[in-house]
């Protein structure tokens, strides 16, 4: 995967702008310091190139705008959810759809309806709030990914696959305990890494074997088509939209954060096939979301996601924006920056215990990267390993990724160019970053609002390189 020069140019053009500007490094320093050193905490208008995620974060084409002025406010048997359903009917052959106003809604209804107290997720590697939901229900994870998932340098084409038989294991010994099993399309914990068809259909044939149902988290299987149709031999000749119904025809039902493959600022839904759990969907719904027919968002969301939901299996955007990510991990990798391979979908994530070998897991290498690209050159990132991965008191020694997450449809081969050039000038100066002390730390998912302090200043001019 050498890098490539130039990018073929995206299959769109700019047609509303935002203005963005790069503040002084004396603010941005400023900035950081009353952000607590973490950049969930930083204002955006602070913020040069924004690389935070890619939810919800996405530009509308002008198809979503459009429909959005048909939006059917209705509260009830509004049109604009019937034109949502029959989006969902079409692209991924759902029976059941059930909206939410974001990927964890979704999320909470499924725990809500499946996981009982001591009840078991399989699931390759987990998202954070995927597995929280699933913890507050009483139930507990399990990972059955395989185990090159975690290894930033193994250039395995499906990283994110499940090992058969680990996942087996656990359904041999407790099949009655697994509440349903859950493959995640291009593990964002992993680095935006791809199952494989083949491994899908594996894990489908366990799952009918223990008659226990199989939920895709399809937040980015878009991407995960993509991959599968370049990587996975039998798959090239087949279409997007293709490659898209075969995985969802292995799965019981699915849940996708909107925000991501959509392209909508906000939405999220829970697909099923089966008809008396999506009944019983359909009671959770009224009580933690809204209607069945709006499930918390407003008809115009509906509307532009029933469009975006079309554009997700629309080959050229999705190509381009995979193309993307590889393009700036291909210039990173060019100047031997330290990067997971292979690049994944939605991010390239720097291995923050390469980049920065002398700063110990417990001194928040990759918090403390994020921070220091911040202060660098504007760019907003977010920490991938202790603090958004280590869970309660129990021991992490996992990975350590700083995620540069692309928007859809958003930036340009310029802003990537300017983003490579502010990491490969940090990593040259790399020695000039030190680790952090964690001074606040919330109770539930502390990677939002953590607050930290330098041990030394972050990127003093005065400090001679240790590792020039
Ligand atoms: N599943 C996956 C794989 C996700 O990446 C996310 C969100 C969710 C579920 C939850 O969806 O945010 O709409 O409630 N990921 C975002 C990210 C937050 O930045 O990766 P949500």
């Amino acid at each position: 995967m050498a890098a490539l020069a130039r990018m073929m140019p995206p299959p769109y053009k700019v047609k509303v702008v935002e203005p963005i500007a790069l503040r002084s490094e004396h603010d941005r320093r400023a900035a950081l310091d009353a952000a607590g050193y973490n950049t969930f905490l930083l204002r955006s208008e602070d913020v040069f190139i924004d690389l935070l995620t890619d939810s919800g974060t996405g530009a509308l084409s002008q198809e979503q705008r459009a429909a959005m002025e048909l939006g059917d406010e209705a509260y009830a048997g509004s049109r604009s959810f019937f034109r949502l359903e029959q989006a969902m009917r079409d692209v991924y052959g759902y029976r059941h759809v059930i909206p939410t106003h974001q990927g964890r809604g979704a999320e909470h209804l499924l725990a809500k309806l499946l996981v009982t107290p001591g009840a078991l997720v399989p699931s390759n590697l987990y998202f954070t709030t995927s597995r929280a939901h699933v913890e507050l229900a009483g139930g507990t994870w399990v990972d059955v990914a395989i185990a090159t998932a975690t290894d930033p340098e193994s250039e395995h084409p499906f990283k994110g696959d499940v090992d058969l038989a680990k996942l087996e294991h656990v359904l041999d010994a407790a099949a009655e305990r697994v509440a349903y099993v859950r493959v995640e399309a291009c593990v964002n914990m992993a680095g935006g890494q791809p199952f494989s068809l083949a491994n899908l259909m594996g894990v489908r044939a366990l799952t009918q074997r223990y008659s226990v149902p199989l939920i895709l988290d399809a937040t980015r299987l878009s991407e995960n088509a993509v991959f599968v149709k370049d990587r996975e031999p039998g798959a090239e000749e087949r279409s997007l939209p293709e490659i898209i119904r075969v995985m969802t025809s292995m799965s019981d039902g699915a849940i996708f954060s909107s925000k991501k493959d959509h392209f909508v600022p906000i939405g999220g839904l829970l697909a099923l096939n089966d008809d008396a759990l999506a009944e019983r969907a359909r009671e959770e719904v009224v009580i933690y979301e809204g209607f069945p027919h709006y499930g918390g968002l407003a008809g115009h969301d509906l509307e532009a996601l029933a469009q975006g939901i079309r554009e997700a299996a629309d080959e050229a955007f999705v190509r381009h924006y995979v193309g993307q990510s590889a393009f700036l991990g291909g210039l990173l990798r060019e100047a031997g920056v330290p990067i997971v391979l292979p690049i994944g979908a939605h991010a390239v994530f720097l291995d923050a215990k390469r980049f920065l070998p002398h700063v110990p897991q417990e001194q928040f290498p990759a918090q403390a990267l994020a921070a220091a690209l911040y202060l660098a050159g504007g760019v907003r990132s977010m920490e991938r390993g202790i603090v958004s991965g280590q869970h309660g008191s129990e021991p992490y020694d996992g990975l350590e990724l700083v995620r540069l997450t692309l928007p859809r449809r958003v930036y340009t081969e310029e802003h990537l160019r300017y983003v490579a050039e502010v990491v490969v000038a940090l990593y040259a100066r790399r020695a000039q970053i030190g680790g952090l002390r964690m001074t606040y730390a919330p109770e539930v998912l502390r990677f939002f609002q953590a607050r930290f302090e330098p041990r030394a200043p972050l990127l003093a001019r005065t400090r001679a390189p240790a590792h020039a």
